[in-house]
């Protein structure tokens, strides 16, 4: 089964963010992930598309960014033009869920739907056919270095089997709270994306950090 690791530049110093990118590149990581946050859907706000442009010029990595956003369908094609490969828009943010992924995998992206701690796995029953990964939320979206929710491995477990009984090859993506100690446990439960943002940025050597959550 694909691992993947997805180091999320919410913790990476924006003062260095050459550095830090060059850094992604010479590492194991095949994602880098990109937190937009607008003060709205969630209680924070990150950066925006000059940010996401001046990453993806400088990486042939596969750009993942998740929208933490309301209306996340006024910004598709100006997130393509700034260099996403995939946009995630949240299930509680879009009434419109089917209409905007389609939106998205019409600008030739990978279209991903993200899920916030308490909404069930169930609500994705009818739409999940139409998404490429599901981010399970493994923290309340809106800031790095919260602890993980430990309710997330029910939830892997349930995704796992509903992706696996349609005979999807949907990825699961789990997001916040990852770290080395329980990297393995989510890769043997059924993730196959884990992102990961204070456990490699803050990292003594961030590159090792990268390796140790993939091989861990
Ligand atoms: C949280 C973001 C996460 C965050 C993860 O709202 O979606 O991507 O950057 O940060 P850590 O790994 O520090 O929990
Ligand atoms: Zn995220």
């Amino acid at each position: 089964m694909k691992r993947i690791i997805a180091p999320s530049f919410l913790a990476s110093n924006f003062l260095q963010l050459a550095s830090e990118v060059a850094m992604v590149n010479e590492s194991a990581a095949e994602w880098l992930h990109l937190d937009i946050m607008d003060g709205r859907f969630v209680p924070n706000i990150s950066f925006g598309l000059p940010v996401v442009e001046h990453i993806a010029s400088a990486t042939k990595k596969f750009c993942d960014v998740h929208l933490m956003i309301v209306e996340p369908e006024k910004y598709i094609t100006d997130f393509k033009k700034a260099g996403a490969d995939q946009l995630c828009v949240h299930i509680e943010a879009c009434p419109h869920l089917h209409r905007v992924l389609e939106q998205i995998h019409d600008q030739d992206m990978k279209a991903g739907i993200a899920v916030n701690p308490h909404t069930p796995i169930d609500f994705l029953k009818d739409i999940i056919q139409h998404a490429d990964v599901v981010n399970l939320m493994s923290v309340n979206p809106g800031f790095g270095g919260q602890a993980f929710i430990e309710h997330t491995y029910t939830k892997i477990k349930e995704l796992r089997k509903m992706i696996d009984d349609k005979g999807l090859d949907t990825l699961i993506q789990i997001d916040g709270g990852v770290t080395q100690q329980n990297a393995r446990t989510l890769f043997d439960t059924g993730a196959n994306v884990l992102v990961a943002g204070s456990s490699v940025f803050k990292a003594a050597d961030p590159k090792r950090a990268i390796a140790d959550l993939l091989d861990a």
